[in-house]
């Protein structure tokens, strides 16, 4: 290693369309131009890391390249007179991981416009349990306070429970004082929610709705939503009236098979979650939730630390569905 090398994760396409990766080393140089360098300490893996760590050209078009859509760490250089040397901050989203060089590197070197300071309440390891799925539960819980879902209007639904999204999902919501029911495809997983405050967990197969019903028995004040396909369709279908529903995943597929009664008939909301784009002023504010009155007890217990030599292993149980809570990357390790 030179002075300025600093190891990373770099997936190449070995030839068309058959992709690899290894931990190697980059120099800093390799780095794109920005305002702020950022020594980072801590990543995590979301679902969107799996897809750019086996070639899905839909997330990075380009290789080879670092994934790593979240990234906390320190400052080590900075153009923009908002951000000093030495001060901690955190980045989700935007281009980092999909075009631009992201957190599965120890360095990463990004527009000033993309950091948000580290919240007082946070450490840089916590602000990666929360990562971009974090923030994203904070987005569509956002999304449901708006048309007044509270814990009085009756049980909430999570999908996709038990991965990142669903499980900080989860724990925020049992920890504002909703009934959460959790739905999980992973029959170990029970446990584990329960003890993040799900008060009723049902399987996957048993929550699918295969028929053509356009509506089904009202059973849910809220949804958060991180599957798609069918799973968001039944959702969609067992919503209360006036009640409202957050998406933001397709793990299951894109494709939305629906009719238009549960909107016409029921008023029920459907909203949308695009984290990556989400403005300053939003992370600001949810950044802020986050590390105060969203900061729950269990968020220690969600995750599980690893360093680069168990990279490999976890991005494949990403993409076989099997992930559990969150998973931090520790760079220094
Ligand atoms: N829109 C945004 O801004 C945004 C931000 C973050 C993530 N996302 C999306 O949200 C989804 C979840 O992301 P994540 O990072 O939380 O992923 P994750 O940690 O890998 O969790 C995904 C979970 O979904 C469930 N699942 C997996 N395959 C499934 C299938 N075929 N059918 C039904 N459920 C399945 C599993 O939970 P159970 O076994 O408990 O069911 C799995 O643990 C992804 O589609 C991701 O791209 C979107």
């Amino acid at each position: 290693m030179t002075a300025d090398s600093f190891r990373c994760l770099i997936v190449f396409e070995k030839k068309a369309d058959v992709f690899d990766r290894q931990i190697t080393t980059k120099t800093l140089s390799d780095l794109p131009d920005g305002d702020v360098l950022v020594k980072v300490h801590y990543s995590s893996l979301n679902y969107k890391d799996a897809l750019s760590a086996t070639g899905n050209k839909g997330v990075t078009r380009k290789y080879p390249h670092t994934p790593g859509i979240d990234a906390s760490g320190e400052i080590v250089e900075s153009k923009d007179r908002r951000f000093k040397t030495g001060e901690n901050v955190l980045v989700t989203g935007y281009d980092l991981g999909m075009n631009t060089s992201g957190g599965f590197g120890q360095y990463i070197r990004v527009p000033a416009n993309w950091i948000v300071a580290l919240p007082e309440n946070l450490s840089l390891k916590e602000s990666m349990i929360f990562g971009t799925a974090g923030f994203t539960a904070a987005l569509c819980i956002q999304k449901l306070e708006l048309v007044g879902v509270t814990p009085e209007k009756g049980d909430i639904l999570v999908t996709g429970a038990s991965g990142g999204v669903g499980s900080i999902s989860v724990a925020i919501l049992a920890h504002m004082g909703f009934s959460v029911t959790a739905i999980t495809g992973k029959p170990d997983a029970n446990i584990f929610l329960k003890n993040l405050g799900a008060k009723k967990i049902i399987s996957r197969k048993e929550f699918l709705d295969l028929s053509s019903k356009p509506l089904l028995p009202q059973r849910w004040a809220g949804v958060i939503d991180t599957v798609g396909a069918n799973m968001l369709s039944t959702a969609l279908r067992s919503t209360h009236r006036h009640g409202a529903v957050a998406c933001c995943g397709n793990v299951a597929g894109a494709q939305l098979d629906i009719t238009i009664y549960p909107f016409i008939l029921r008023g029920i909301s459907l909203f949308g979650a695009d984290s990556a784009t989400s403005a300053m002023e939003t992370r600001k504010i949810l950044w802020k939730k986050l590390s105060n009155e969203w900061k729950f007890a269990a968020l220690d217990q969600i995750s599980r630390q690893i360093g680069f030599n168990e990279l490999n292993q976890e991005i494949d149980n990403v993409l076989s569905g099997g992930q559990i809570g969150r998973c931090v990357l520790n760079l220094d390790k």
